[in-house]
């Protein structure tokens, strides 16, 4: 199974809202794996780059806009198939519409503030990383926890 890297950023809303921690907490309990984290504004070529599939959106200009307002929390979360994952975790885009128990759907109300954004593929992730990580940034280390969060053989697949 393969084990992969999502790219997560806590919006400026998330942050003006207090729910770093709670976020955080979520993927830790389900037994993902924090591998890079960062406190950062993102710049105007930051965000071209991180939002290049909607540069032709009506939106982009105000969710650059938006996204310029306050710092993010930016965060790598490593695990077997991490990336649809976390996705459900998250909840579908607007969060007026996310399912109860996700994220958005338990504590969003909008399409824009929608508090976090999560990778959709693993091109997007590799990308999504790229474009706030370092190299050095990123951490590979075991945790005693690896063993009763899979099976052997899903870890050694
Ligand atoms: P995200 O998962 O970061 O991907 C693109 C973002 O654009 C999305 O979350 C929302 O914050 C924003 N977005 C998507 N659709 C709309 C919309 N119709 N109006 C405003 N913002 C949107």
């Amino acid at each position: 199974m393969a084990m992969q890297r999502s790219a997560v950023l806590v919006k400026p809303d998330g942050l003006q809202r207090g729910l770093i921690g709670e976020i955080i907490s979520r993927f830790e309990r389900k037994g993902l794996k924090l591998v890079g984290m960062k406190m950062t504004y993102l710049s105007d070529d930051q965000l071209s780059r991180w939002y290049v599939e909607h540069k032709d959106k009506p939106f982009f200009k105000d969710l650059k806009a938006f996204m310029k307002t306050h710092p993010v929390v930016a965060m790598a979360w490593e695990g077997i198939e991490a990336i649809p994952t976390i996705r459900k975790l998250v909840g579908s885009t607007s969060g007026r519409e996310a399912e109860g128990g996700s994220i958005r759907g338990d504590f969003a109300m909008s399409k824009q503030h929608n508090l976090i954004h999560a990778s959709s593929s693993e091109g997007d992730a590799e990308r999504e990383i790229e474009i706030i990580f370092g190299k050095d940034e990123l951490f590979n280390y075991e945790t005693v926890l690896d063993a009763a969060i899979y099976s052997e053989k899903e870890r050694s697949e």
